[in-house]
């Protein structure tokens, strides 16, 4: 299962990305926003500082909600570097999109996805991810990840390629539960990739064998 940040924050990029762990980021207009990142000027040049960070996949969300506008702007962030990976809503237009994507060999990841109907619809259309919102789902009272095993299940009997990247991941629970569940890519904040380090017995256990091994030069 492959690792990406949901953040625009640098500082928080490179330190998911120190750990060596790292094979992606995502962003969303939001998430820019919370960076103070609006015009389209800046939005391009922090993708570009973002994709000169990490090696590996950058998804960057449009903002257009037309064929047209989706298919100037993807095709504009897609020239920014080769790991652009173009970021589209699951809505009528953005499906035409990802089709003409598809067939012009530009990436894409299709965004706030809350069914498995939807999903199988992205899959037709030839998108490269699938961008589920499990915390969302669960701040409804559903069960987010059952929906990840519903997708992968589908996808696994009917042999589409589309990737299911497991996003609005809000704890390391979530992500445990999406491995199990088959996705093959989960983007997290931070808090959630650095939370799976913590147990309390491997902070005991390793005083303990610090303590011991200070004995000797006692
Ligand atoms: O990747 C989508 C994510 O940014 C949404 O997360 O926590 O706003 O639901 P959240």
């Amino acid at each position: 299962m492959k690792f990406f940040i949901d953040t625009a924050n640098l500082a928080q990029i490179k330190e998911a990305n120190d750990l060596g762990i790292l094979d992606g980021v995502t962003t969303n207009p939001s998430l820019m926003a919370k960076e103070g990142i609006f015009s389209t000027e800046a939005v391009n040049s922090h993708y570009k500082a973002i994709c000169e960070l990490v090696n590996g996949d950058v998804s960057a969300e449009v903002i257009s909600t037309d064929f047209e506008g989706m298919v100037a702007e993807g095709e504009k962030l897609a020239s920014l570097h080769p790991n652009i990976v173009v970021k589209i809503p699951m809505i009528k237009e953005g499906v035409k999109a990802i089709k003409y994507f598809h067939s012009k060999g530009i990436r894409t990841n299709c965004t706030l996805i809350f069914s498995a109907g939807q999903a199988i619809l992205a899959a037709k259309a030839g998108a490269t991810y699938l961008s589920p919102f499990i915390g969302r789902i669960d701040d409804m009272n559903w069960d987010g990840v059952d929906l990840i095993g519903q997708i992968a299940e589908i996808y696994a009997i009917q042999g589409y390629e589309t990737e299911i990247l497991a996003a609005s991941i809000r704890s390391p629970l979530h992500i445990v539960k999406c491995a199990e569940a088959g996705a093959h890519v989960v983007t997290c904040p931070l808090s959630a990739i650095l939370g799976l380090l913590k147990h309390p017995l491997t902070d005991l256990g390793l005083a303990q064998f610090l303590a011991d091994h200070a004995k000797g030069k006692a």
